[in-house]
């Protein structure tokens, strides 16, 4: 059978790294029927369309969507990133953004391999917040960060089974309780509570700017990570600096419990400047696509997907060069 997945290129080079990572993923024998959606900057500059409903319910009845980039300069900030990004993220309720940070065997930094369960739909991202007396000297801006107990307890049990089907079995709470008394309290408080279920999984918690220096200086330390939606923003682009460069960051954002389909995309955004160079590299699109692959059932081809990149690190030269090594090493 095969899976049905909603296609986003979307914008720059969105399209050449996806188009790359389908590419992989027919290699590793995985049959997909995909529907393409133009959606993205390019489409909200012709039409001023973001994100229909009717094309948000279509999507509903995919299993999966692959996502490429989305943004083009002259869209202003947060209407692509709240009207589309967010959106999906929220009204698919795609509460779990995991990221995969592994150097390559054939890299200085060998030895880095964690994942970051980074919370997907509360805390600052919520939208809580607003003006008062907007554009004046007295003006007031809030921008609350919303944390429910279900939200948090359910990020939490995700990142302890993830981490106890893992060989270190460890996982660290990252967050600022010692300021947020509020928000890391809960979060604190969950967290200690769920790992009562869990005596097999060793626990730690860091505060999030301690956790910046852990992570350049021994990111080893590391095996899984549980932190809140903008700390795991911010953490996430660092993890992606130490684990050998953007072009290896993926993320799957995840509705764990399958009540809709789950978003699998690069950390990377749009890179207008190298758009149509041939000069992005398809690896962080590949490993996106590996992991929805896995979350479909088609854990084998995965693991072929994975390994191919691996095997093909030192590989150089255009996209869809990266991509043909990748997909013949599948
Ligand atoms: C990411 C991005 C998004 C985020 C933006 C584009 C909304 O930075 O996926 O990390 O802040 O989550
Ligand atoms: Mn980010």
């Amino acid at each position: 059978m095969a899976h049905r997945v909603g296609i986003i290129g979307g914008d720059g080079i969105g399209p050449e790294v996806t188009a790359e990572a389908l590419k992989v993923v027919r290699a590793a024998g995985v049959r997909l029927d995909t529907t393409d959606y133009d959606l993205g900057g390019r489409r909200y500059l012709a039409t001023g369309d973001v994100l229909p409903d009717a094309v948000l319910d279509e999507l509903r009845g995919h299993d999966a969507i692959l996502l490429g980039a989305v943004g083009t300069p002259d869209v202003p900030p947060g209407v692509l990133e709240r009207g589309l990004l967010l959106k999906m993220r929220f009204a698919l309720d795609l509460y779990v953004n995991l990221r995969p940070f592994k150097a390559g065997t054939n890299r200085y930094n060998d030895g880095v391999d964690f994942l970051v369960v980074r919370e997907n739909t509360e805390g600052t991202y919520a939208g809580e917040g607003g003006f008062l007396r907007h554009g004046t000297p007295n003006e007031i801006a809030t921008q609350g960060s919303v944390n429910t107990r279900l939200g948090v307890e359910r990020c939490v049990r995700y990142a302890f089974d993830l981490a106890r089907g893992r060989d270190r079995k460890h996982l660290t709470l990252v967050h600022k309780t010692n300021v947020l008394t509020f928000a890391g309290d809960l979060w604190q408080r969950t967290f200690n509570e769920v790992a009562a279920e869990y005596a097999d999984v060793e626990t730690a918690y860091n505060h999030v700017d301690a956790a910046c220096i852990y992570m350049v200086e021994n990111p080893a330390r590391y095996d899984v990570i549980v932190t809140d939606n903008l700390f795991g923003d911010i953490l996430t682009d660092l993890g992606g600096a130490v684990a050998g460069g953007i072009g290896r960051a993926a993320s799957a954002n995840l509705n764990p419990a399958r009540t809709g389909p789950s978003l699998f995309e690069p950390v990377h955004g749009s890179a207008p400047d190298i758009a149509g160079t041939g000069r992005a590299d398809p690896r962080a699109a590949v490993i996106s696509a590996a992991m929805m692959c896995e979350f479909l059932g088609e854990a084998d081809a995965s693991a072929r997907m994975l390994n191919a990149v691996d095997k093909t690190d030192d590989v150089e030269g255009t996209t869809s060069r990266i991509g043909d090594a990748i997909a013949a090493a599948c």
